[in-house]
Order: structure tokens, then sequence, then C-alpha cells
């Protein structure tokens, strides 16, 4: 089997919502990923729908504080 032609690198973050968003059963959602630092992000929203799973809003770790 070829693995490297199965698999894509994708941020952190967005890897967390795809395990939650594409299991889930829902036809739309909203995911909040927050882990406290996943990469430099530490809270990420992303959108979920019937065509794909796409990054909002990120907030950086540190930022704010
Ligand atoms: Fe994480």
């Amino acid at each position: 089997m070829d693995w490297a032609a199965k698999l894509a690198p994708v941020p952190h973050h967005l890897a967390h919502a795809a395990s939650a968003y594409y299991p889930s059963g829902y036809d739309e959602a909203l995911v909040l990923v927050a882990d406290g630092m996943g990469e430099t992000e530490s809270l990420t929203v992303a959108a979920g729908t019937e065509q794909d799973l796409r990054h909002r809003e990120a907030y950086q770790f540190g930022v704010g504080q």
C-alpha cells in the first residue's frame, strides 16, 4: 500500500476539528477546538458542512494575556 499517496499533512487544530466533526453524524456544525497550544494556536473555530470543514477563526497562544 502506498501510504504517502493516502496521507496529507493538515494543521494541528484542523485535525482535532475533523476528528470531532466527521464521525459526529451532523450535516452542519460549528466546531470549537481548545487545547492550550497546538502549534501556535490555542483556540480555533471551524465550520463543517456537507461539502467540507473550514477554519474560520483562530486565537494565538499568549495573545491578549
Ligand atoms: Fe492538540
